[in-house]
């Protein structure tokens, strides 16, 4: 979907999100606005979000139809910190529209990011041409039936060797596969977490997670992109 909204997307970066709801006026809307990443922004002024339904809000969100308006509020939360090094993204599934923006922005950069993306079976697989269209880049695809891509989950397309920075957007079981990865081999890593989050902007504590030094952070305005060792992970 896309938003215009020229003023998030002129300040918008890699990793950071927006909030998106509907009013309160519309019938079969929801309170609470739910978190986005931003998939990309456009010259014209357009933010785009990648949508996968889940519940209520994605639900409504879909039912938008051209023209229609919504609150979109950000951009919000810390974006990924690069560098000179080479780039690998991890996604799963959803997790995957941070790392359209950040391969779109490094292509037209005229650098190459490798992408790597797993979902559980092939229905679930954006579509690639697309995906292509909006990044530059060709990303490597991983299904745990392999009914698309290569067999397996998205980590086994890591190269311990490699030195690259490593940079994962997914679900939690993922990220903490991904973290193990990175701790066993000495590598960094940034992730971007997806707490269920109520605000966005730090008022109601719902997307706190548990910092390696024993304090209760906010993903949503210290996060949600963490460095590897920023973060506790002997919690589920
Ligand atoms: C920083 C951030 C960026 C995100 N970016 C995107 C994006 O680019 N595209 C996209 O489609 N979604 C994204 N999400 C997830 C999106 O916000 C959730 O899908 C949404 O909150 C679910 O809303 P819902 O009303 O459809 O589901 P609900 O009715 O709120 O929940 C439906 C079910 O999904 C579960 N659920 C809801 N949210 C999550 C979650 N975050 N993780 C695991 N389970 C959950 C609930 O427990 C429930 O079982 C992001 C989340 C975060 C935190
Ligand atoms: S979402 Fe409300 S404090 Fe983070």
């Amino acid at each position: 979907m896309e938003f215009h909204s020229p003023e998030i997307a002129a300040i918008s970066q890699p990793g950071q999100f927006v909030m998106l709801g509907l009013g309160l006026d519309r019938p079969g809307t929801w309170l609470l606005p739910r978190p986005f990443s931003v998939g990309w922004t456009g010259e014209d002024g357009a933010i785009g979000i990648l949508l996968r339904t889940y519940g209520e809000g994605t639900l409504a969100l879909s039912r938008l139809r051209c023209g229609e308006e919504a609150l979109v509020l950000g951009p919000l939360g810390r974006g990924f910190e690069i560098d000179d090094r080479s780039i690998e993204c991890v996604a799963g599934g959803v997790g995957l529209a941070p790392f359209i923006f950040l391969a779109a922005r490094e292509a037209a950069a005229g650098r190459r990011v490798r992408l790597l993306y797993g979902e559980r079976d092939a229905g679930a697989v954006f579509d690639t041409d697309t995906l292509g269209d909006l990044t530059g880049h060709e990303p490597e695809i991983f299904t745990e039936d392999g009914g698309a891509g290569r067999l397996g989950r998205v980590t086994a397309g890591l190269d311990p060797e490699s030195e690259t920075l490593l940079l994962g957007c997914g679900p939690t079981p993922m990220l903490h596969a991904l973290a193990a990865f990175a701790l066993e081999n000495g590598r960094d890593l940034q992730v971007s977490v997806e707490e269920h989050m109520g605000c966005g902007i730090g008022t109601c504590q719902g997307c706190v997670v548990q910092s390696a030094d024993g304090r209760w952070v906010k993903a949503c305005i210290e996060g949600p992109v963490f460095s590897v060792g920023e973060l506790d992970w002997s919690l589920p």
